[in-house]
């Protein structure tokens, strides 16, 4: 929709016009206040945020949801908080305000909470008393109701003050750590102290590597949504071969779930078939899908609370395997159950990968494929890694990718805990050009991913709701046709 004066803005306001426009929008609106129950993770969402102030005592800290990110010209895309931001507030979906900052200010005896953020439009001759129908960016009238600041205050049980008087709040000389990269004008109000901000982006992310029973009740959910996706995509499956970009169509039924379901994707869909298969994070999505190849669906469904689920199957288009596909397949399902087999308390978080590579290797040498290009030094699990590519799994919650920031000491060093809850995704992918390989082999790519929260005694599997075996896969989509 354009400026009635029909001219271009780029300050993406429209016109004030003539002073008797500016009457007709003056008075005449009833009272809307919303009685909104607090958020459900809310009281979770405290316990984080002591830990923080635990950890950094007579320290500022500073952490921005971030802001919208222009798509072109003067639309915007969706905005999505930071997780670290999420973790600390539990804001839901839609109700996330871009711009807004979490400060925890340090007291006597720990620190004070303020939430930072803008408050619904106001209608009147104050500041921004035109906002709600000029400001195409942030007006009510354009892109909807804003919570006021006692009701975001109600909704998430934390002090909410007005995003404009951040910079009063920050001006007051304190030792301040800043979650940067997020708010161009935080980063500037704040002069960087880099050890310190990388220390603050470490703990951020280890706060999050144990999942506390609310995110593990999320997660179900994020991955119960997404295994109901991968059925709409089994039972639209023929329709995608009647279009010259069938993964497109994939891709648009998953995500029509996802959309229903929450948020939206956690990622953006993967919908490879035939030898597109073979690139990880192929999300071009613009090829045929075809009878007698291979799909290969990595896809999750980010929900309202912005947890996210993380699965791939790699299904027979045509419903069946063929000898080859399947002899893939069934290595790439022995590798994946030998790391599941090695999820347990206790575990180095390494071993899932060691034990799904053992049977990878294995399985080739079988085949008579030898590792290529080896060395002397080159580690056991990483002899076939032309056909492997990648590590069999991470962490997952807010990100797909999740605790990123966290130390190898915390992370990949470290052992497996209760609440972990992380994939087992290993795969195989030989390239369609690849001269090593038999040529029955070149254009196939496998990999089979499922969910997992590492329990007291061992590993549940959040995803169960898939089969995981090629029989199993032919069966459930015969049933699902
Ligand atoms: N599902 C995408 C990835 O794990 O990289
Ligand atoms: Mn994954």
């Amino acid at each position: 929709m354009a400026d009635q004066s029909g001219a271009r803005r780029t300050d993406r306001k429209e016109s004030e016009g003539p002073a008797a426009v500016a009457d007709q929008f003056r008075g005449g609106w009833a009272t809307t206040d919303l009685k909104l129950p607090v958020a459900p993770g809310a009281a979770y969402a405290a316990k984080r945020r002591a830990a923080v102030s635990e950890r950094f005592p007579g320290e500022r800290i500073v952490i921005p949801s971030g802001g919208l990110k222009v798509r072109s010209n003067d639309f915007d895309y969706a905005f999505r908080p930071h997780s670290a931001f999420v973790h600390l507030t539990a804001e839901q979906g839609t109700q996330a305000v871009p711009d807004s900052v979490l400060v925890l200010e340090p007291t006597g005896s720990g620190h004070s909470v303020t939430l930072f953020t803008r408050p619904r439009s106001p209608r009147g001759d104050g500041p921004n008393g035109t906002e709600f129908y000029r400001d195409r960016r942030h007006g009510e009238f354009w892109i909807g109701r804003r919570r006021t600041l006692s009701e975001t205050a109600d909704a998430l049980g934390i002090e909410v003050a007005a995003r404009d008087d951040l910079e009063q709040a920050l001006g007051r000389s304190v030792p301040t750590r800043v979650l940067r990269g997020e708010d161009g004008r935080v980063d500037a109000l704040v002069p960087p102290i880099p050890q310190a901000d990388a220390e603050l982006v470490a703990f951020l992310s280890e706060l999050r590597l144990v999942k506390d029973e609310w995110e593990i009740a999320r997660l179900r959910e994020a991955v119960d949504c997404t295994v109901a996706g991968f059925t709409d995509v089994v039972s639209g499956l023929q329709e995608a071969t009647r279009h010259a970009r069938g993964e497109r169509w994939i891709e648009g039924t998953f995500n029509r779930r996802a959309r229903l379901g929450g948020h939206g994707l956690g990622f953006d869909t993967i919908a490879a078939a035939g030898p597109h298969a073979c690139v990880l994070h192929w999300m071009r999505n613009d090829g045929p899908v075809r009878n007698g190849d291979l799909l290969l669906l990595d896809a999750g469904v980010e929900l309202d609370s912005f947890y996210t689920g993380d699965v791939t199957r790699t299904l027979p288009v045509g419903g069946h395997f063929t000898e080859v596909q399947r002899r893939v397949h069934d290595l790439v399902f022995a590798a994946q159950s030998a790391g599941i087999a090695a999820l347990r308390p206790g575990a180095p978080y390494g071993a899932f990968h060691d034990a799904a590579m053992r049977v990878i290797a294995e399985g080739l040498d079988a085949w008579g494929l030898r590792p290529y290009g080896r060395t002397a030094s080159t580690p056991a699990a990483d002899l076939y890694r032309r056909y492997t590519l990648c590590g069999s799994g991470h962490m997952l919650g807010l990100d797909c990718h999740d605790c990123a920031g966290a130390r190898d000491e915390a992370y990949s060093a470290a052992v497996l805990q209760p609440g972990h809850v992380l994939t087992v995704e290993p795969g195989l992918y030989f390239q369609p050009d690849d001269l090593t390989v038999p040529a029955e082999l070149r254009g196939i790519g496998v990999r089979i991913e499922d969910d997992f929260v590492i329990t007291s005694s061992g590993a549940e599997c959040l995803s169960s709701g898939l089969p995981r075996s090629a029989e199993e896969v032919e069966a459930w989509m015969a049933s699902v046709r």
